[in-house]
């Protein structure tokens, strides 16, 4: 019997780190089977609904192929492609689909959508980013530390993630070092820092783990000998175009830069970014707001460092794939044989 069979993931708190163990080891075998085309398809006959309210090119792909990998079918309910919210309740919405498909993926603007959907659907629902929480990011960011120091645990991975602390990435790792017990130091001016209640909880949880979580507006202390510096867009999907004023006058010198990763005094330090990134002018968004704002070499990251580390930061992105097929399949399949 598969522990994870039937069970929504909404948040990563919803998994024990057993659970989340398996889920990574389940991953890197799938990755493995993949590269050497021996995958075998265990979804087939399963339909996979996935609600987009939000734009998307990883998380979409990344639940699209898995599911054609595996067998599965997918439909893609983009944004105003549904009545969900706007002419039929989240709760009916979620019975029409619970009786259609086999599991539902939701990414959009508020997470009291995904619980309303999670409570009345009767299948397994994923998260694939509301305002609040980003998990299955996540999944993809721990295979990725694994990957990289796979003898090391996790506790004795440092990691600071830099920048916006105060959204979905911010809450996810702070559950994710949580379950963990990573070293994870939020560095980011105060009005950046994640909310209080989830910070205060995590913080004290931990404290009967290795492993430990801080929050420090000093980049200096926050970076110091780390293994990874995170960093992430500085406004959020969602958020309002005026809110890019504010955050830049806050952010701007925990830029990702070379003086920062020079702070870190680790010269094998890595980078991980979750993607997209402003790190360039090639872009509408980067031309516009880069100019306007007066950066010449990239917002949260510069262009140099953001190329020196992309071989990482593209692995993470691929490790989507692997990660999100393993959820699927744990999720969908009480027992897993391959
Ligand atoms: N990292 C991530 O979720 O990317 P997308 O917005 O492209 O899905
Ligand atoms: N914090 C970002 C994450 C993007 C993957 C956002 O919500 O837009």
């Amino acid at each position: 019997m598969n522990n994870l069979y039937q069970r929504d993931f909404l948040r990563l708190l919803d998994f024990t780190y057993l659970e989340l163990k398996n889920i990574i080891i389940l991953a890197q075998k799938l990755k493995k089977n993949k590269k050497n085309k021996k995958e075998i398809a265990l979804l087939k006959k399963k339909n996979i609904a996935l609600i987009f309210e939000k734009e998307s090119t990883r998380t979409r792909c990344a639940f699209e192929v898995a599911a054609f990998d595996q067998g599965a079918n997918v439909t893609y309910l983009g944004p105003g492609s549904t009545h969900l919210g706007t002419k039929e309740s989240i709760e009916d919405t979620a019975k029409i689909l619970g009786r259609l498909y086999d599991g539902i993926q939701y990414r959009g603007h508020n997470h009291s959508t995904i619980e309303i959907l999670a409570k009345h659907s009767k299948v397994p629902v994923w998260n694939g980013l509301t305002e609040k929480f980003h998990p299955t990011q996540l999944l993809a960011d721990l295979l990725t530390i694994k990957e990289i120091f796979p003898e090391k645990k996790f506790h004795q991975i440092k990691c600071a993630y830099v920048g916006d602390a105060h959204n979905n990435m911010g809450n996810s790792l702070l559950e994710a070092a949580l379950l963990v017990g990573l070293d994870l130091r939020l560095v980011a001016p105060k009005e950046c820092w994640p909310e209080k209640d989830l910070f205060h909880f995590c913080q004290e949880q931990i404290k009967q783990k290795k492993g430990s979580i801080t929050c420090t507006e000093n980049i200096h202390k926050g970076v110091k000998n780390v293994d990874f510096i995170y960093t992430d867009v500085w406004v959020s999907m969602g958020e309002p175009q005026e809110a890019w004023e504010k955050r830049i006058k806050l952010l701007r010198s925990y830029q990702v830069n070379s003086s920062m990763l020079e702070m870190t005094h680790n010269p094998k330090v890595k980078v991980l970014h979750c993607l997209p990134a402003l790190h360039d002018q090639k872009t509408y968004m980067g031309k516009s707001i880069l100019k306007k704002y007066n950066f010449k070499n990239g917002m949260e990251i510069t262009d140099d460092i953001f190329q020196k580390y992309q071989e990482v930061i593209f692995e993470q992105a691929e490790n989507r794939l692997h990660t999100i097929k393993a959820i699927l399949i744990s999720s969908l399949l009480n027992k897993i044989t391959f």
